[in-house]
């Protein structure tokens, strides 16, 4: 073979190789066209939690997620109805823009009960082509309520009607939206904010507001304004519940002290004053904030955002925009009022995982790029990971991806061991949406009592359209519906 030849020869079979890994890893990187969650990747028991396969019911076997609903019998002491859209939504502001509607607006309703009414939910979807769910965004509603096309139920199609009831058992801010397609629908505005007010009624003469913010075609907005009013008189307290509906963090600081009532559902214990500085509200999650009215008449201005803003006070006051405080003042959740008891002890966990987010070139759903990866794995080679009810879970959330990732887990509230190995010293520090910076990782912990197959990902909704979801599962539940493909469901 003449040298010329065998060059040749050699770059031929060099170039098929490297053809054949990627086609390889193309192949690899692809679901059947429909598939269950419970399919995916590898189950992950957990650390110290050996013995658990010899109880795990077969797919056969076991509850089904269809059935993890609760009061089934007991009527509905709040219904409402809701009609989502697809089209032009008008906003508050006066703009339009491309959308989704409920209700014929954007936000939708803000629905409202009080802690331990049953609330009945009926969703309709007039005309969403890809069809529509809701999702309870930070209730840890039953599995079967949760909304999450293809894992908790089918996609509700154009025409048809779907009804959640779940009581509302735990008062505190939280929102609701699709979980169909949800890096569009949800960013063109199929959402709106539920409020769970408590059974003791509030301080007399509180003032009590929503503060949903979304992003419109770039436009920051607070409740479809760039700017909302709170009518207070002098002296009056106000609680703003803020909402992060965005795909990425928001900062919140004002003309004058705060205090941070809640986070995510959850009252701070002993909240004290904060003063010119910020605070970080990640994707998805809710910081009620508490500020009073200025006794001499003039307003308070609550940035939410650089853009967005709440100015409280009388009705046509005004406040300039403040400067953004230095970040590195932030308020620090994990030192912030007092602690108090966690109701369960974390220091010896039945199941400890890891839920490393990291970033490496690859395949995923078929096409070349550079992905999130869940403890070194791209989608949809991820974690499933495995508990039994009544565990005591603990799981290290870390991030070495080069960007910030909000991680959300559905049916659960976990709370706050520490961070970078500092140990929390704060109010217990609960969550449903944590914001995770690059080269940080937190130590969280919860107790599984809330059975059935729940998400676990990312609310950067694009980066969770990429692949950067795992779920958690009891290990008696069962999988009836399916994803991709005819069955139209695509919860990302
Ligand atoms: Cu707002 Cu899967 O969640
Ligand atoms: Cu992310």
């Amino acid at each position: 073979m003449s040298k010329e030849r065998l060059r040749v020869l050699v770059a031929v079979v060099a170039t098929l190789a490297v053809v054949s890994t990627l086609g390889w890893f193309w192949q690899q990187s692809r679901m059947p066209s429909t598939y269950s969650v419970m399919d995916m990747g590898y189950l992950d028991q957990g650390h110290g939690a050996a013995m658990s396969m010899a109880h795990r019911a077969q797919h056969s076997g076991g509850r089904s997620v269809a059935s993890l609903t609760a009061h089934t019998d007991r009527p509905a002491d709040e219904v409402v109805d809701l009609v989502a859209r697809k089209g032009t939504v008008r906003l508050a502001s006066g703009r339009t823009v491309d959308g989704y509607t409920v209700n014929g607006t954007s936000p939708g309703p803000t629905i409202q009960v009080r802690e331990g009414q049953l609330l009945e939910v009926r969703l309709k979807n007039a005309d969403v082509p890809e069809g529509i769910t809701l999702h309870w965004h930070g209730v840890d509603v039953p599995n079967a309520e949760d909304g999450v096309a293809g894992v908790t139920q089918d996609a509700v199609t154009q025409g048809h009607t779907y009804v959640y009831r779940f009581v509302a058992d735990r008062a505190g801010t939280y929102w609701y939206h699709s979980h169909q397609v949800s890096h569009e629908q949800v960013v063109g505005g199929l959402l709106g904010a539920l409020v769970v007010t408590p059974r003791a009624p509030a301080v007399a003469g509180t003032i009590d507001r929503v503060a949903l913010m979304h992003t419109y075609d770039s436009v920051a907005t607070v409740d479809g304004r760039p700017l909302t009013r709170v009518r207070a008189a002098p002296g009056q307290p106000v609680r703003i519940r803020v909402i992060n509906t965005d795909n990425g963090p928001v900062r919140v600081w004002a003309t004058a002290p705060y205090r941070v009532l809640a986070v995510d559902g959850h009252d701070v214990n002993r909240p004290t004053d904060v003063d010119g500085r910020g605070a970080v509200l990640t994707a998805g999650g809710r910081l009620d904030l508490g500020v009073v009215a200025p006794a001499d008449g003039s307003g308070v201005r609550v940035q939410v955002g650089p853009t967005a803003a709440v100015v409280v006070g009388p009705a046509d006051v005004e406040v300039t925009a403040p400067e953004p405080p230095p970040s590195s003042r932030d308020v620090d959740l994990l030192a912030y009022g007092s602690p108090a008891p966690l109701g369960f002890d974390p220091s010896h966990p039945d199941r400890t995982f890891r839920y490393a987010v990291g970033r490496r070139p690859g395949f995923v759903k078929g096409r070349p790029g550079l992905f999130w990866t869940i403890n070194g794995h791209l989608w949809p080679n991820v974690p499933m990971f495995v508990v039994h009810e009544g565990d005591v879970v603990r799981m290290r959330i870390s991030n070495s991806s080069g960007d910030v990732h909000p991680m959300h887990l559905h049916g659960h509230h976990a709370v706050v061991l520490a961070r970078d190995g500092v140990k929390a010293t704060g109010s217990p520090w609960w969550f449903d949406s944590l914001n995770v910076q690059d080269g940080e990782s937190y130590e969280v912990a919860f107790v599984a009592d809330n059975p059935g197959i729940w998400m676990d990902h990312c609310h950067n909704l694009k980066h969770a359209a990429q692949g950067l979801v795992a779920h958690l599962m009891y290990d008696d539940v069962t999988e009836p519906y399916r994803v991709g493909g005819d069955t139209g469901n695509e919860p990302e």
